[in-house]
């Protein structure tokens, strides 16, 4: 029998990877020369552009020094913050001990123990696949959804996000994503938001396989009427269907429960997991499914490989899973969720009453919407109409832009075609934090308010910059 020897470590190879990162000086340029050359040019037109070379926490820091309130936590894969120390002392011990990772030929112990944790969590499924992105869980689902119905359909929702490879494409509620990139059958199997007799007049056919839904959508951040979700579940059941719940960003703690599921009190076929499922620093995904579904897919011996991935049973992941769920539940990361996402809601509705354009703020934990709407002022009206006939996409991008430009603060806008300002914060964010973004946030709604002049200037120089852009 082989002995295992320790073996001795390699000798330096005089290789480092500091002085990559302390002459940062060609970053835009080897995006713009080697690499998608749209988004340093997105980034430089809308001052984004900056040298990030650490974060920590709910903060980034530029080379300057300069320090930035991250609302946007990397799309949702920093709910815990950046470098959360529990994650850092994980992969310290993952990569000290060396553990004999991915041979594939294996069942790693990390990965199970992963799994039974993540069924304590999601009792009415029983068994985990993992693979390492959002949309490999979402190809999943639709893979394991027409093994055992022996269906194809999959109906999705108006606006849903699903991630942007081919199958999750083919569920994808936003025609901007899925322009350019060829046919889809799946174009009749859009459903409209919360429309339940739509629904059901297409589940009739029975020849739907799943219907995949977030349970607080993302692109917008729509909640869905009470109700909804739990009578789709019941008529899924009635005709055959499988729930899909898409956890990926509402997940892992993120809307104040370890499910947005938990809200409309559904126990979907297939929960998928990611983004904040590694606390940030590795990929990783989970589909937490029903045991009837892996029977049919993985139904004999000769099936056990016809669905997996070279990356799926990662132990480092695993690894990472184990510290995320253990940081959820003890470090009071629900609770944490509920007070900041109620703190910036709250005092977001009392600016209200000042603001005119300032519409509906939605909030379920620390997934935020902040919508705004047209004004009934003239001088204003006049403003809004102008910037919304030029362009439907830029009245959001006049919030984000001075946010970071005046004052630091990473935001997105929310989707195409909506006038929505997106905060994902950090569930850790302090009492210092926020109020420093809500008094930022009120003086750039403050130059909003006032046209021409303000922020309608930089309206004016965006939608130049769009229109002078054929390349
Ligand atoms: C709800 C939802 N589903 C799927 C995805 C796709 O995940 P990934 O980007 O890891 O492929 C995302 C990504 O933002 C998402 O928000």
């Amino acid at each position: 029998m082989l002995k295992a020897s320790k073996t001795e470590s390699p000798a330096t190879s005089g290789f480092s990877i500091k002085p990559y990162l302390e002459n940062q000086g060609s970053r835009f340029e080897n995006h713009l020369n080697f690499m998608n050359p749209q988004l340093p040019k997105v980034l430089k037109t809308l001052g984004f552009d900056k040298t990030y070379v650490r974060g920590e926490g709910a903060h980034l820091w530029d080379a300057e020094g300069n320090r930035y309130l991250d609302f946007l936590s990397g799309y949702g894969v920093f709910n815990f913050g950046r470098y959360h120390p529990v994650m850092v002392e994980t992969m310290k011990e993952m990569l000290e001990i060396k553990d004999a990772n991915l041979v594939q030929f294996d069942c790693p112990h990390l990965l199970g123990e992963l799994a039974k944790a993540l069924i304590q969590k999601v009792p009415y499924c029983d068994r985990v696949y993992f693979c390492s992105t959002g949309a490999e869980s979402v190809e999943t689902a639709i893979k394991f959804a027409k093994a055992h119905t022996q269906r194809d359909r999959i109906l999705y929702l108006d606006h849903a996000f699903h991630g942007l490879t081919m199958g999750a494409l083919s569920v994808n509620g936003n025609a901007e994503f899925r322009n350019g990139f060829g046919k889809f059958s799946s174009d009749g199997d859009k459903i409209p938001f919360d429309n339940i007799s739509a629904l059901e007049n297409e589940l009739k056919k029975k020849d739907v396989a799943a219907f995949i839904f977030e349970p607080v959508q993302g692109k917008g951040v729509y909640i869905h009427r009470p109700g909804f979700l739990k009578e789709a579940e019941v008529l899924c059941r009635k005709y055959g269907t499988l729930t899909v719940a898409d956890e990926i960003q509402s997940g892992m703690g993120r809307t104040g429960k370890f499910l947005a599921s938990e809200y409309e009190n559904i126990e979907p076929d297939m929960v998928l997991i990611s983004k904040s499922l590694s606390g940030g620093l590795v990929p990783t995904a989970a589909v937490i499914a029903k045991d009837k579904i892996f029977k049919s897919v993985y139904s004999k011996m000769d099936r056990c490989v016809v669905h997996s991935s070279s990356f799926g049973k990662n132990s480092l992941s695993a690894a990472m899973g184990l510290a995320s769920l253990w940081v959820l539940d003890n470090e009071n990361m629900l609770e944490k969720a509920n007070w900041v996402g109620e703190q910036i809601r709250s005092k977001i509705m009392a600016l209200k009453p000042k603001y005119e354009m300032l519409g509906e703020v939605r909030a379920r934990g620390c997934m935020i919407g902040i919508e705004f709407q047209a004004p009934k002022s003239m001088q204003l009206k006049m403003g809004w109409s102008l910037l919304h006939t030029l362009s439907k996409d830029l009245f959001p991008q006049l919030i984000i832009v001075p946010l970071m430009k005046d004052f630091r603060i990473l935001t997105q806008t929310s989707g195409h075609h909506q006038d929505i300002v997106k905060l994902l914060p950090p569930l850790v964010t302090s009492q210092e934090d926020i109020d420093y973004f809500v008094s930022s946030f009120e003086k750039v709604l403050q130059s909003a308010h006032k046209f021409p002049g303000g922020v309608w200037d930089l309206g004016k120089t965006l939608a130049k910059a769009a229109m002078s852009d054929n390349s």
